[in-house]
This record gives C-alpha cells, sequence and structure tokens, in this order.
C-alpha cells in the first residue's frame, strides 16, 4: 500500500512482493538520464571487469560453450527429494550453467556495432555482466548445502543488481540507435538478449523457490519452484486486470471494465513468470486505447474482452479492444522496439505526462525487472520476443475506426508437442 500524491495505490496481491510492479516502481532509482551506478559488492572484482574488457579467457572459453535447456517438465519431474539432495542439484546445475548463458551475453555485447557500445549506459550493462560472470565463475564449487545457502544468496543479490537491465537498455539504444541504419541488428541483438535473460532469470528463481520451499512456511501450495502445477487463466488475467485498471484509472481518471470470456474454468501447470510480463503490457495497450477513444464518453466505456480457448497442444489469449485500432501508418512499426505514440503528437495524454506518465510508469519495471514498460515502445516486441522463446506466438488484427484483437498463443509445457527449452 503506498500513497502517491492524492491517491492511494494499492498493489495486487503477488506470489512475492519483489515481482510485483509497483513495489519495483516505488523501491528503484527512477532512469533520469543519468545511468544508475549499482554499487558493487565487491569493488575489486568491478574494477578488474573495468580495466580488461576485451581480454578475459575465462569468458571466451565459456562462451564457447553450449547452453543447457531444460524443458519444463524435466524440471518438474526433477521430483523433491525428503533430504533436498534436489535443492543441491539443481543449484549444481546453476553453478556451471549460468557462467556459460551470461559470457553469451557478453559476446553479443562485444560484437554490437562500436558507436552502440561505447554508449555510456550500454557500457554500464556490459560491465554489469562481466562483473556477474566474475562472481558466479570465481565462487568456489557448490558440494554441501552451506555452501549453496551463499551460492544462492549471490544469485539472488545478481537478481537484484540486474532489475533495471531492461530499462537501462532501453535507454541506451535509444540514445544510440539513430547510428544505426540497419535496425535488425538492434532487434536481433534485443530479441536474443531479452529472451536468454528471461531464460536466466526463470532459472535462477526457480532455484531459488526451490531453496525457500525447504522452509515450509515458505511453500506456496500447488507451486514446484516457478511452476504453478495448477495455473488458472483466469485468475491470472484478472490479477493483471486490476492491476492495469488501477494504474489506468490513476492516469485517466477511469478505466474500461475487462470481462474475462471462453474455457475460463481451465488449470494446468505452467509458469506463471512470463505472463506476469506480458499480460499487464497487452492489458495496458488495450485500456489505453480505449480510454483515448472514447475520452469524451468516459461513462459509456466499452469494456475489454479477454477470451481464453485451450486445447491439447496449445492455450490462446485474445484481448480485444474497442479503442479505435492502430493507424494504418503505423501498422509496420508497432512491433519495433521503440516505437510508441505515447508522448507523441498522436497521443493526446502527452502534454500531461509529467505527472501522469510517471504513474503510468509504474508499470515500467514490472515482475521480475522483465517488466511492463509504457513509452518506451518496448511492450509489444518484447511480448512478442517472450512468446516465440514459449514456443508460442503473438499477433494481432487491427480494425480502424473500431478496436484491436490481440492474440497470445502459448504451448503448453505437458501437451502433445514437445514443449519450450529454458
Ligand atoms: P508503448 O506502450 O510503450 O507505446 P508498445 O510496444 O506496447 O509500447 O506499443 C507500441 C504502440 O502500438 C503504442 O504506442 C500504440 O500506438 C500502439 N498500440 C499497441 N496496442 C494498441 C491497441 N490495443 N490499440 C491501439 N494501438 C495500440
Ligand atoms: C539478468 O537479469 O540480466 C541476469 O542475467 C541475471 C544473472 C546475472 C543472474
Amino acid at each position: 500500500l503506498r500513497t502517491v500524491g492524492k491517491s492511494l495505490f494499492v498493489c495486487p496481491p503477488h506470489p512475492s512482493l519483489e515481482l510485483c510492479p509497483a513495489v519495483l516502481f516505488f523501491s528503484r532509482p527512477r532512469c533520469s538520464g543519468i545511468p544508475y551506478v549499482p554499487q558493487p559488492r565487491d569493488k575489486s572484482v568491478s574494477a578488474r571487469s573495468v580495466i580488461s574488457f576485451y581480454n578475459q579467457s575465462a569468458i571466451d572459453i565459456a562462451a564457447e560453450k553450449p547452453s543447457v535447456r531444460l524443458t519444463p517438465t524435466t524440471i518438474l519431474y526433477a521430483g523433491k527429494s525428503p533430504d533436498n539432495s534436489h535443492i543441491l542439484r539443481s543449484a549444481q546445475y546453476l553453478y556451471k550453467e549460468l557462467p556459460v548463458r551470461v559470457a553469451h551475453r557478453i559476446r553479443d555485447f562485444r560484437h554490437l556495432p562500436f558507436i552502440v557500445g561505447c554508449n555510456p549506459t550500454i557500457l554500464h550493462v556490459h560491465e554489469l555482466y562481466i562483473r556477474s560472470f566474475h562472481l558466479l565463475s570465481e565462487f568456489p564449487p557448490v558440494e554441501d548445502f552451506e555452501s549453496e545457502e551463499k551460492y544462492t544468496k549471490l544469485v539472488k543479490d545478481l537478481l537484484d543488481d540486474h532489475k533495471d537491465v531492461v530499462t537501462l537498455l532501453a535507454e541506451g539504444f535509444r540514445e544510440s540507435r539513430k547510428h544505426i541504419k540497419e535496425y535488425k541488428v538492434i532487434q536481433d541483438f534485443l530479441d536474443r538478449m531479452l529472451t536468454s535473460r528471461l531464460g536466466i532469470r526463470m532459472l535462477a528463481q526457480h532455484h531459488i523457490a526451490l531453496h525457500q520451499e525447504k522452509n515450509l512456511f515458505h511453500a506456496q501450495p500447488n507451486y514446484v519452484g516457478i511452476i504453478c502445477t495448477q495455473m488458472s487463466l483466469k485468475k491470472i488475467i484478472e490479477k493483471w486486470a486490476d492491476f492495469s485498471r488501477q494504474v489506468c484509472e490513476y492516469k485517466y481518471g477511469y478505466a474500461p471494465r475487462v470481462r474475462v470470456l471462453g474455457h475460463v474454468g481451465v488449470v494446468f501447470p505452467y509458469i506463471p513468470l512470463p505472463l506476469d510480463y506480458i499480460l499487464p503490457e497487452l492489458l495496458k495497450n488495450a485500456m489505453r486505447a480505449t480510454c483515448e477513444q472514447h475520452a469524451d464518453n468516459p461513462v459509456n466505456m466499452p469494456d475489454v474482452t479477454v477470451t481464453i480457448a485451450n486445447n491439447d497442444v496449445d492455450f490462446i489469449i485474445r484481448i480485444s479492444d474497442k479503442g479505435g485500432g492502430m493507424p494504418r501508418e503505423i501498422l509496420e512499426k508497432v512491433m519495433q522496439y521503440h516505437f510508441t505514440t505515447c508522448g507523441s503528437e498522436m497521443d493526446p495524454a502527452s502534454e500531461n505526462l509529467d505527472g501522469l506518465g510517471t504513474m503510468m510508469s509504474a508499470m515500467n519495471d514490472g515482475p521480475n525487472g522483465a517488466g511492463p514498460m509504457y513509452g518506451f515502445g518496448f511492450g509489444l516486441p518484447t511480448s512478442r520476443a517472450y512468446a516465440e522463446y514459449l514456443g508460442g506466438s503473438l499477433t494481432y488484427n487491427t480494425m480502424q475506426g473500431i478496436g484491436t484483437d490481440v492474440y497470445l498463443r502459448l504451448r503448453h509445457i505437458d501437451g502433445n508437442y514437445e514443449s519450450f527449452r529454458i
């Protein structure tokens, strides 16, 4: 519960407060053009990483190794052992895997066009990864519960240190992309970076959750690590609809209602974490379009309708709004990183961005530091990249003058076909 100006802003309940966008928003330094530099925990590592950017054979060696990607069911059925040996095994897997994945990220930073790689904000994120690589790869082997405890603490700290990475990348590329003619270079980098980071964070969170489940007090019913064995799509949609409505009401003074239709009773095993990013993004877009289209008659504003369809292979979530649709001239651009009509001449609320835009950016961090972004033009492209990483897709149909339907399709993790690998 937080007081913002005169309004009371209540975060929707979330399994972990740390994951709640509003909590993250109010607890982290805001991006103000001055790059945010977290205080290094180990100054010697940080100093070393700065002076030896391109001369790090340990990183080169790790970057050559392939990552070992697991299916969620492998993780789910790895089983819980009464002696907690599954937690040790999970830490040992991470211990091997994280340095390789972080090294892959560093390799991608090194391959960026020089002018982009030199941007101070991008350079700062690059350095954050180098520092994490050293901390992870120089940690002594995890052999017993005592070292597992310390290793888990390190992973938690790193997740926290990296929580602003998406915002920093959005800022860094916004500043530097004007120097790059080929948009595809940036798109490929960001697609790979954001999806690989989602995978890293899911693995890390999964281990942390297993570690916490040791303590029955922290154990969540129907969860094995980050996998919810009986996820209700309707509940998760309603949770993010409530959150988006509160943010929307703060910005516009009103918000459309959300109706959930279709297979509302379905429950199945899934990982809610990526949905915690994608759903508020899409709902926020639908609500913004609806509010702006019906500003002259907010009392009779049409609902946003969310339809769930479930089958043996995948599940589909359609978000339909009557927000007037997307103008033809922006259709080719809406899926591009940094494309936004927020703050532009097309945005009726733009002159009011100081106060209200700030509230809307309560959504900017989102769950798990991977979060929704209003005004960065990252919502649709990031959601699409995540959906494809999860073996699905994000598409839309728009009717100019009426509204937009966005379709999120995701593969079941226990369906008839092999699911994605994390
Ligand atoms: P942002 O929300 O930061 O602008 P997004 O990537 O989520 O970034 O959306 C990009 C642009 O696509 C929006 O600024 C808006 O112009 C357009 N858009 C997205 N969803 C809708 C929608 N449901 N109706 C109309 N326009 C939309
Ligand atoms: C990230 O969140 O960007 C990470 O890669 C986290 C990892 C270093 C544990």
